[in-house]
């Protein structure tokens, strides 16, 4: 399927690096399509994680990720990745 929009979508989604320590706990948002959307919070809050999981360089552990109402499980990487313009908090040469 072909991402022509943007909305971001998190249902309920929970996450952890490792076994029981959460880092997102049943988290659930929608960033609209065309809309600027700022997340904040205190370092550690998850923030940075969110992102990495909008770009599944890791996978949920319960709920889910659309975009524009297509789980992100379901598309290639390739096709995911390509929406997506990212620049790092700790960017590297
Ligand atoms: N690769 C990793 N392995 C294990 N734990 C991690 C990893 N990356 C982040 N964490 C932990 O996950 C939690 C959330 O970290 P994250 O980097 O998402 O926070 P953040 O909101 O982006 O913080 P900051 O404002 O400092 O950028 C923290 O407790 C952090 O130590
Ligand atoms: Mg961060």
């Amino acid at each position: 399927a072909k991402i022509t929009r943007g909305e971001v979508r998190f249902n309920n989604v929970s996450f952890g690096y490792v076994a029981d320590s959460p880092v997102l706990q049943d988290l659930s948002f929608v960033a609209a399509a065309g809309k600027m959307t700022a997340i904040v919070g205190a370092s550690g809050a998850g923030k940075s994680t969110l992102v990495a999981l909008l770009q599944r360089f890791y996978d949920v552990e319960a709920g889910s990720i659309e975009v524009d109402g297509q789980d992100i499980l379901e598309v290639t990487k390739q096709s995911l990745r390509r929406c997506i313009a990212y620049v790092s908090q700790q960017p590297y040469l």
